[in-house]
């Protein structure tokens, strides 16, 4: 099923034809407020009033051509000002092939500086998400890039990738701040761990490792994960260490979990949520099907009147 799924993300027929339908549009409202910007940051005030601080991501891939990062970053700096004027405890997240990685990494380059150095003069933090393993490499060397010019920038990191220890490690001497993720893509098994229990246990031991490495450094950690359990067990790990649990983020998505979001957030964990928006939602939203099941008995249930 989650193969099926993957597979009909990257479908350009299926891209094209399913968005239109009604039925689809209705069963993405779970995951995503709307697809303007308006709509995005107004979903922040009840869960800034729940003690949760909030991440933005405007959907959207590969360009055609380059041109097309320009109205991307300038959606983007709009979008900062905007976070910052409403008092909102938001930062962005963007994926470098939206910002013309494919076309040209120097003029990508250009872009995320651009915008992380907007963030930081507003107050805020740029992240950079993961795309397929394609662009691991040229998103790590992306980041360095970028950590270099302006410091207040994160990575995503994809704990199901067998290199992603090798690449902590690298980029440890910057004092990142990571993301780690499970992994949202289909990768083959020569490079990434396809059993959920490897993935699970690779992932714990990146988080534990990293933040016992990081102690006393200026890094920062979120656990963009939905399972709670492994969050509890990287804790307990690092507690023992004495690490406490505000050394460390818990990130998850918009609509999911979103009663754990809020006792964890009552509990003292600093907890975001990613709200992800715009109309070029497809691809994003088969990848959360792919990730359960029961989401796809929910998109059915949504064709019924
Ligand atoms: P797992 O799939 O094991 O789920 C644990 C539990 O969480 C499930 O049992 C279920 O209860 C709940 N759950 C998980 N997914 C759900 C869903 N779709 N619907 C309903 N319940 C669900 N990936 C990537 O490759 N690059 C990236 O840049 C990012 N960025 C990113 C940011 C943030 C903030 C999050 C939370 C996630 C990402 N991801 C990502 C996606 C990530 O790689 C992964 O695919 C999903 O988070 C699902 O995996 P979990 O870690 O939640 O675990």
């Amino acid at each position: 099923m989650r193969r099926v799924f993957l597979w009909a993300a990257r479908n350009s027929w299926l891209k094209a034809h399913l968005p239109g339908l009604w039925f689809m549009k209705r069963a993405v409202r779970r995951f995503m407020p709307g697809e303007t910007m308006d709509d995005a940051l107004k979903a922040a005030a009840p869960l800034q009033a729940a003690g949760i601080a909030t991440l933005y991501t405007r959907l959207g891939e590969n360009l055609e051509s380059l041109s097309e990062a320009d109205a991307v970053v300038a959606h983007y700096l709009e979008l900062t000002d905007r976070i910052v004027a409403a008092g909102i405890h938001g930062e962005i997240s963007v994926k470098p092939t939206q910002l013309g990685l494919d076309h040209d990494p120097a003029a990508c380059l250009a872009n995320v500086v651009r915008l992380a150095e907007h963030a930081a003069a507003l107050g805020s933090f740029l992240w950079i998400d993961m795309e397929g393993s394609a662009y691991t490499d040229a998103t790590i060397e992306l980041y360095e890039q970028v950590k270099a010019v302006q410091p207040r920038t994160g990575i995503c990191l994809q704990a199901y990738l067998k290199r992603t220890a090798a690449d902590i490690e690298r980029l440890l001497p910057l004092d990142p701040a990571i993301r780690l993720v499970k992994g949202a893509y289909d990768e083959p098994a020569a490079i990434a761990y396809r059993d959920r229990r490897a993935v699970d246990a690779n992932y714990l031991g990146l988080a534990v490792r990293f933040l016992l490495d990081g102690r006393g450094k200026p890094i920062r950690l979120g656990l963009g994960t939905h399972d709670v359990a492994l969050i509890e067990q990287i804790e307990a790990q690092v507690a023992a260490a004495g690490v406490a649990r505000d050394a460390f983020e818990i990130e998850m998505l918009y609509g999911i979990r979103a009663n754990e979001q809020i006792r964890m957030a009552k509990a003292g964990y600093h907890v975001l949520t990613l709200i992800a928006y715009g109309e070029h939602w497809y691809p994003w939203y088969m990848r959360r099907l792919a990730e359960r099941p029961a989401n796809v008995t929910f998109a059915i249930r949504s064709m019924l009147p």
